[in-house]
């Protein structure tokens, strides 16, 4: 089956029922995406579907049969760091890193929908799970990514 992966057609030769997760580290050997729980639960799995954070370990390939998938090692235009990828660096957020790729991805989707998200906002749909806890500052790069996003949009304009 044909996959849309960071805006290339990919062929692959895998069972229907195969999670989205295996295809990319196994098969594509794409393993900036983590598994973590393999059950939906810590989100290091997560990859974009059509502009929105989803959990792939439990996601059989059929089902992204047709979309647009973003995965980390996609999310940069042309090798430019996205502002919440800067955020990440400014802030200084991984730790041990395991769980970091799901929640820039994570925090991408929810600039997309959210500009400007409060604390709230952001507490609510990052709802990945850090072992070494950088949680506060996953929300303080967030907040400066979103300023900087503003600024990006406000030169454009
Ligand atoms: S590995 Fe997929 S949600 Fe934990
Ligand atoms: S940085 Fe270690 S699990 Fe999140």
């Amino acid at each position: 089956m044909k996959l849309n992966i960071n805006g290339t057609e990919k062929e692959v030769n895998v069972e229907e029922s195969m999670p989205l997760l295996w295809v990319l580290r196994d098969e594509l050997n794409m393993t900036g995406t983590k598994y973590g729980c393999g059950v939906s639960y810590c989100g290091a799995c997560s990859v974009m579907i059509d502009g929105i954070a989803t959990r792939t370990c439990t996601l059989p390939v059929s089902a992204v049969v047709g979309k647009e998938i973003t995965t980390i090692e996609g999310v940069s235009n042309d090798g430019n760091l996205t502002a919440v990828q800067r955020a990440w660096i400014q802030h200084q957020v991984p730790q041990c890193g395991y769980c970091q790729s799901g929640q820039i991805l994570a925090a991408e989707a929810l600039l997309d929908e959210i500009p400007e998200p409060t604390d709230s906002d952001i507490d609510a749909k990052m709802t990945n799970i850090c072992r070494c806890g950088t949680y506060q500052r996953v929300r303080d790069a967030i907040h400066s990514a979103a300023k900087m996003r503003m600024q990006e949009a406000e030169l454009l304009d």
